[in-house]
């Protein structure tokens, strides 16, 4: 939608961006309010959360930006986003956090470290889409984008549970889009490969040729009446590959290409 007060008036007047900090999160709350809707930025770290929400400020006159520090990785953590934007109208969900920092097969993980990403990536996503779509229906408008990526389209060894929760949001998120259309919400899943933000630099490394945050933000939310799926050009062609590949091989191959990156090698982006 290229009009930007039709946006506001369909997506706004508030959104709220889990895991808006920093990195893809941040840049959605950004791109949101350069579009006219406030944002509420969810993550676990206030400094951070007032540096980004200061950011989006200076950059967005007049937009009016909040924070929320909650961990969603722990079984209240939903709970408390749904009481502290009580009264809020939110016209818009991102879903963003999920990115997975610790490379590893799924058994040498310690148990609750897998159990956190289990809340954070499955529990907490699915109960925040329940809630804040249960809230748009009467309303007839509103939007939830799901964060996916590529790796939720093969068996990916040494981010086995990562690319399983990228597979959920792209199945929830394609299943509710036809369900919730029907009651004027949009869902979109946005599939990107690799995109150089604070946790992947942090953990791995740049990768040349990733994407910029701001450039997928922009491009996502261009595409969110569009669902159920969008996926970023330069993936397309991996994703088609992924679909058709014969499982075996789909699961060694992205295995080596995880193995590279773990190492700081990775493969670069084209
Ligand atoms: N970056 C990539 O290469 C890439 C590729 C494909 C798909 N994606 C997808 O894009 C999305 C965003 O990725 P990203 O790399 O920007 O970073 P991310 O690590 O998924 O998200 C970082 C943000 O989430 C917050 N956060 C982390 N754990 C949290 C928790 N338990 N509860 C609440 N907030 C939490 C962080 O702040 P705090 O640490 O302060 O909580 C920060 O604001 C993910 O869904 C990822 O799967 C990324």
């Amino acid at each position: 939608m290229s009009d930007p007060t039709a946006f506001a008036e369909k997506y706004g007047p508030w959104a709220v961006v889990i895991g808006g900090s920093e990195g893809i999160g941040s840049a959605f709350a950004n791109e949101l309010a350069h579009r006219g809707i406030n944002p509420v930025l969810v993550a676990r770290t206030q400094s951070t959360l007032d540096e980004a929400a200061d950011e989006i400020r200076a950059a967005n006159p007049g937009a009016e930006v909040r924070t929320l520090a909650v961990d969603l990785s722990v079984p209240d953590g939903a709970e408390q986003v749904i009481a502290a934007t009580d009264g809020l109208e939110i016209g818009t969900l991102v879903y963003n956090v999920g990115s997975e920092p610790n490379y590893g097969e799924f058994i040498d993980h310690d148990w609750d470290m897998l159990a956190g990403r289990l809340q954070r990536n499955f529990v907490s996503k699915a109960r925040l889409v329940h809630h804040f779509a249960g809230l748009m229906a009467p309303r007839g408008k509103g939007a939830l984008v799901l964060m996916g990526s590529v790796a939720g389209f093969g068996g990916s060894p040494g981010f086995a549970l990562y690319a399983s929760s990228k597979a959920f949001s792209h199945t929830l998120g394609e299943g509710l889009w036809f369900e919730l259309a029907k009651r004027g919400i949009d869902v979109l899943t946005p599939v990107v490969g690799q995109t150089n933000t604070p946790t992947m630099v942090k953990a791995y490394g740049r990768v040349e040729g990733a994407a910029a945050p701001a450039d997928i933000a922009r491009e996502a939310l261009d595409e969110v009446g569009n669902g159920p799926i969008w996926i970023e050009a330069k993936v397309r062609q991996v994703v088609t590959d992924r679909i058709y590949a014969e499982p075996a091989e789909r699961a060694r191959s992205i295995g080596e290409r995880a193995a590279r990156l773990a190492s700081g090698n990775p493969v670069p982006v084209s």
